[in-house]
């Protein structure tokens, strides 16, 4: 007979935080329509803050702002432009500071992932998954942090834990967030002394994205996976990271990597049966996008 484990409530950050914490202050977030980012914006403008998402479709953007904006009271507007872009990145920021006068939080969140085996990777695939999360993270920064030196503000990178162990299929991001968590440390260790923190978030598995629907096999969205806190991760859960790191609360964290995962990494566990994944990834085919 199994015993039942513990399973975490999911719970909103207002059940912890009170909701005036970010009043005045104001968002940048690239990433911002969709999935998870979308969950970090809408927790912090419910604490107050009005916020900027930054994205390529731009109906998308325009839906998402309206929702946002509607769903918390709070000022939402879209900035379309491609992370890897500086040009535009830098257009963005200055559309926070025409709007909103200030940017006081940064989510570098942007990032593309596909399911492909070295030897099926183009180069060009490779590059451009670095471009979106490495070098978009990078270009993020660099257009917006004379604002938030200005505000002694806080950033947030959004990272993962797969390059933790080597996860088969996944060589372009683990690359790519590698660097990203590189990049955060260093940028803490810079700005410390202009009053600025920076700090990554490393979702683990987080139920509901399409970065999710895209790694996990539809039919069995278990594959195995465990994690001590009995399930998968929830938008909810990476929010409430995201409003602790930018709160008060956080004010001596800087230069930290923070997994969201429930403690999932500890376990070790292969999301995807080994070796028989890569011995036959056929076995993989549904979710490929690069050739075998
Ligand atoms: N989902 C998970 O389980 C999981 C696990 C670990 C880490 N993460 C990380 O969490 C973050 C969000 O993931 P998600 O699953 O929620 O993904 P998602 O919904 O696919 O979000 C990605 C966002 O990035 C934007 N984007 C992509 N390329 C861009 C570019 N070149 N320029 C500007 N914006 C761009 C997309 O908008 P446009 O297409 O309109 O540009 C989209 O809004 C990512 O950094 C991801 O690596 C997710």
């Amino acid at each position: 007979m199994s015993l039942p484990a513990y399973v975490a409530p999911i719970l909103d950050s207002t059940s912890s935080f009170k909701s005036n914490i970010f009043e005045g202050k104001v968002l940048f977030c690239t990433g911002g329509a969709s999935g998870i980012c979308r969950g970090m914006t809408e927790a912090v403008m419910r604490h107050g803050a009005n916020a900027v998402i930054i994205g390529r479709r731009l109906d998308r953007l325009e839906q998402t702002s309206k929702e946002l904006s509607a769903a918390t009271g709070r000022s939402c507007i879209s900035a379309q432009a491609d992370v890897r872009q500086p040009k535009s990145l830098k257009e963005a920021a200055q559309k926070a500071i025409d709007v909103f006068g200030r940017i006081d939080f940064v989510i570098c969140g942007a990032a593309g992932n596909f399911m492909a085996p070295i030897s099926g990777l183009s180069e060009n695939a490779f590059k451009t998954v670095i471009e979106i999360d490495t070098l978009g993270t990078y270009n993020t920064i660099k257009a917006t942090i004379p604002h938030v030196r200005a505000t002694k503000g806080a950033y947030i990178s959004v990272s993962a834990t797969l390059h933790y162990n080597a996860t088969p299929y996944q060589v372009h991001v683990s690359a790519a967030k590698a660097a990203v968590d590189a990049l955060s440390n260093v940028l803490a260790v810079e700005e410390g002394p202009h009053g600025v923190r920076s700090n990554v978030i490393a979702p683990g598995f987080i139920a509901g994205t399409e970065g999710f629907d895209r790694l996990a096999n539809k039919n069995d969205q278990s594959n195995g996976f465990s994690a001590p806190l009995g399930r998968f991760g929830d938008v909810k859960d990476v929010a409430n990271a995201a409003v602790f790191l930018f709160s008060d609360a956080a004010s001596y964290v800087t230069g930290q990597v923070i997994p969201i995962d429930g403690g999932a990494e500890h376990l070790r566990t292969t999301f995807f049966p080994y070796p028989q994944s890569v011995l036959d990834p056929t076995t993989m085919q549904k979710l490929m996008k690069g050739k075998l």
